[in-house]
């Protein structure tokens, strides 16, 4: 027998609800009151075994693969050797398939001040089938390694399909917890959006290269078994003139290839593919693009090329946040805003993913393009046709979290909260997808924020109201 009254038991109830719902009501919408321990963020040391290179002679290591083509029936093979060139072939085949298949890819070395690179393979796998699972061997006599990966079913309108999304990883403690909430995540991404700076190599004297390679290795486990599709962030410009680098994106560019020509762009750090129901557009922080530049240009005949009935989801991935209520790259990414937002707007821009800030924040459907210099109106407004933007540089790299906000929360700003994650975005057909954010602290299974979206296109009903 209880020995409250009912009202009391009342109470605590609403009590409980209230603090359970750990946010805060603001001028905004919520922030967190979730308090991350402070934590120094420390780079895993170099002997970790996450880092350690496979055994054998000239054993391929730092494997990775990324979408070689538009639509999905190819895929970019890379890897490193680091004895000699070996062997520049790929060797793949269909599950349950005896019929094994050869492609041959190329072989690159670049210098970065006192460090000399491995010999970076690059392969382009081509006509595959979709929806189909393939092994793919890489090395040769000395050792070989196999992989597998599944291409994605053929582009069209309700295709599911889920991805993941990281941003800004490095390669600390922290970072190997997020990449293994990401694998352990119940919802299995089949690709993923990395919105820019991977390695974090420049936060070392010298640039030492060889922190990029003790992350291609420490990913490895991920992205040789499925795409991630690649942003340049600032930390992969690598300028530094006092050493004799004055060539931006050396290192990435070396290691990294995208298939930015089956896109028509003509630079690795702006394309597009299509992959099942989604349409994706890399775009360049760090790239010119105000009016005239390559990717100005790229971009205007680049949106209307989208089609929402072969692909519902456009979204767009970009390093620096156009919204972002942090006291942290405050307004980098505005001059960006102010050239792009009025097309993504026009086009019905599904959502934005940014990283840069080393925190968690998801906008409302907002847009702020009414300006011109003769009526001030310079406010983001409620706009059914605008993208949510999001940021999500909270892979947890060296630099440490981002925790200072603006303050009020301001009533663009859906949800912001200063920890570590990674999100999933699961397209269910071509009017919803469910997308959710995972926190480090509480472990893969827990959620800290998510939503149902609505496709701009086929769908563009208020989700807020729901
Ligand atoms: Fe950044």
């Amino acid at each position: 027998m209880s020995h409250f009254p009912s009202s009391s038991i009342c109470f605590i109830v609403i009590i409980s609800i209230l603090v359970s719902n750990s946010t805060l009501l603001c001028n905004g919408g919520k922030t967190s009151v979730y308090v991350r321990k402070a934590e120094k963020s420390v780079e895993m040391p170099l002997h970790s075994d996450v880092f350690q290179a496979p055994s054998g002679y000239n054993a391929p290591q730092q494997v990775h693969i990324t979408q070689g083509d538009h639509v999905g029936k190819a895929v970019i093979v890379s890897w490193v050797t680091e004895d000699e060139p070996g062997s520049n072939t790929v060797v793949y085949w269909r599950e349950n398939s005896k019929e094994k298949k050869k492609a041959m890819g190329n072989v690159y070395t670049y210098k970065f001040y006192n460090y000399t690179s491995g010999f970076i393979h690059h392969c382009t796998i081509r006509n595959l089938e979709y929806d189909t699972k393939y092994y793919y061997v890489v090395g040769d006599r000395n050792s070989m390694r196999k992989f597998w990966f599944t291409t994605p079913p053929q582009v069209g309108p309700d295709v599911p399909y889920t991805f993941g999304i990281m941003g800004d990883l490095g390669q600390t403690y922290a970072s190997n917890i997020t990449l293994t909430h990401y694998e352990n995540n119940p919802e299995k991404g089949q690709a993923v959006l990395f919105v820019g700076d991977l390695s974090y190599a420049d936060n070392h004297p010298n640039h030492d290269n060889v922190r990029w390679d003790t992350w291609a290795r420490f990913v490895e486990r991920s992205a040789a078994y499925q795409p991630w599709i690649w942003t340049a962030g600032n930390h992969e410009i690598d300028f530094a003139p006092e050493i004799g680098e004055t060539k931006p994106f050396k290192p990435y560019t070396h290691r990294y290839h995208v298939p930015y020509r089956a896109s028509q762009s003509t630079a690795p750090f702006w394309y597009s593919i299509k992959r099942a129901s989604a349409y994706i557009i890399v775009l360049s922080s760090y790239s010119a693009y105000g009016k005239y530049t390559p990717q100005n240009q790229w971009l205007e005949q680049e949106l209307p090329k989208v089609n929402r009935s072969e692909t519902p989801w456009l979204i767009v991935l970009t390093h620096s946040p156009w919204y972002n209520s942090y006291n942290y790259h405050y307004m980098e990414g505005e001059t960006m805003r102010v050239m792009y937002e009025p097309w993504f707007v026009e086009h019905k821009v599904d959502i934005v993913l940014s990283g840069h800030v080393h925190a968690y924040e998801r906008s409302e459907r907002v847009s702020n393009i009414a300006y011109n210099i003769m009526n001030g109106e310079c406010r983001p407004v409620k706009d059914l046709s605008a993208p949510v933007y999001i940021t999500i540089g909270d892979g947890g790299n060296i630099e440490g979290l981002a925790n200072n906000m603006t303050e009020p929360q301001p009533e663009y700003s859906a949800y912001r909260e200063a920890s570590f994650g990674h999100a999933i975005f699961d397209i269910k057909n071509r009017t919803h997808a469910r997308y959710s954010w995972h926190r480090n602290h509480d472990g893969y299974a827990v959620e800290a924020d998510s939503m149902w979206f609505f496709n701009r296109f086929w769908h563009p009903v208020d989700e807020s109201s729901q």
